[in-house]
Parts: structure tokens; sequence; C-alpha cells
């Protein structure tokens, strides 16, 4: 395929063709992990496959980005929680520069979910839990002590609600302390902002 090709073709193909689905913009929960919870169920239950898989993007030594697919393994107040090798890019990277972002894009929901915030590595009794729950076609290997658990603390979380009309929402929460405050733009609740 030549590049005037590939360009014809790329701009053919359709985008954001899944269904809608509706957000009460006015009844949001304060806790972002709740929306989370609610958005990523209602992706499993729509048919979305591997809905916990995420970009995990992180920074090398020269401040060069770089992203790869994972899994994300929890959600809790103690942070969204992901695993990898240690002798992976992204535990170099980590170690360089302990930040990351996760991104989820739900094709048929039009839901696309933008994590930010602080990394941090579990204990070793953490990791060495996780290398522990896989299945032993994934442990294998790999020593424990070679396997990390991280927890991403979230400072900024984005929802991105695709509207039919085009007319797209973004809810943001901001961690501010140890509390979140959001904002609400776009779509309908253009303007409109909670607190
Ligand atoms: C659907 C999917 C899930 C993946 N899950 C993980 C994972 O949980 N942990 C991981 O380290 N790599 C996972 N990978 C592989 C990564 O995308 C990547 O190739 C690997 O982590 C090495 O990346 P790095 O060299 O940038 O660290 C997954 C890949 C795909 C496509």
């Amino acid at each position: 395929m030549s590049s005037e090709t590939a360009s014809t073709w790329l701009r053919a193909q359709p985008a954001l063709t899944g269904t809608p689905r509706s957000v009460a913009f006015d009844d949001l929960p304060d806790d972002p992990t709740a929306l989370f919870l609610s958005w990523i169920s209602e992706a499993a239950e729509l048919g979305v496959a591997e809905p916990h898989a995420a970009s995990l993007a992180t920074v090398d030594a020269d401040g060069v980005p770089d992203a790869r697919t994972l899994i994300l393994k929890d959600v809790s107040d103690r942070g969204w929680a992901f695993a990898g090798h240690r002798a992976s890019q992204k535990a170099e990277q980590l170690l360089a520069h302990p930040v990351a972002a996760l991104n989820f894009w739900w094709q048929p929901l039009v839901r696309a979910v933008r994590v930010r915030g602080a990394v941090e590595e579990a204990t070793h009794e953490e990791s060495d839990a996780d290398l522990a729950a896989r299945s032993a076609s994934a442990r294998e290997g790999i020593a424990p002590g070679e396997w990390v658990l991280w927890r991403l603390a979230p400072t900024r979380i984005e929802f991105w609600n695709g509207s039919v009309d085009r007319r797209h929402t973004r809810i943001v929460y901001f961690r501010e302390g140890d509390n979140w405050s959001h904002t609400v733009t776009g779509g309908e609740a253009d303007g409109a902002t909670t607190a």
C-alpha cells in the first residue's frame, strides 16, 4: 500500500461507530473509582472482550514517551495496579520517572478512560503473590523477584463519553489532597461544573 493509498484508506475507515451510553451527569459519584468500576462492568456486560486491557504510557530517562498494552490487576484506594517483568522497558522507565498514564477504550460503548499519576512499586510479598496468581504457563521462566506489581495513584482521571451528535462529554476528576472534585464539559452538560 503506498502512503497515498494508506491515507485514503485510513480516512475512509469509520470511527466512533459504537452505541453511545447515557450518563447521569448530575448524579456522579464523588469517588472516580466507583464510576470506573461501573463503566468497566457495563463494558463487560455489553460484550467488550478484555475490558481490563489498557495502554500504559511511561517516560524513559531521556524524557521520551513509550506505551504498551497490559492488564489492570486491581483498582482501590491504594491505586491502580499493574504488573510486569523487572527486566522490562517499563520497569527501567518507571525507575527513571515513577509516573505513568493508563488509557482504556471501549469501542462498543464509545467510552474511554484516561488516568495519570505517580507510580510506586508494591511490596515484594505483593509482587510475588501476583506472580503466584498467574497461570502456570504465564509464570513459566519467571522467578519470584523478577516480577513486579506497581500501583498508580491517580491525580487526574478523565471519563470520555461519546455522543451520537459528536457533542462528546468529558468528566474530569482531580485529586485535591484526600478529596476528589470533578468537572463536566461538552455535550449536554456544556459549561456545567460540579464539585
Ligand atoms: C492484551 C495484552 C495484555 C498484556 N498484558 C501484559 C501485562 O499484564 N503485563 C506485562 O508486562 N505485559 C503485558 N503485555 C505485553 C506488553 O504489551 C509488552 O509487550 C511488554 O510488557 C513489554 O513492554 P515493555 O518492554 O515496554 O516493558 C500484554 C500485551 C497485550 C497485547
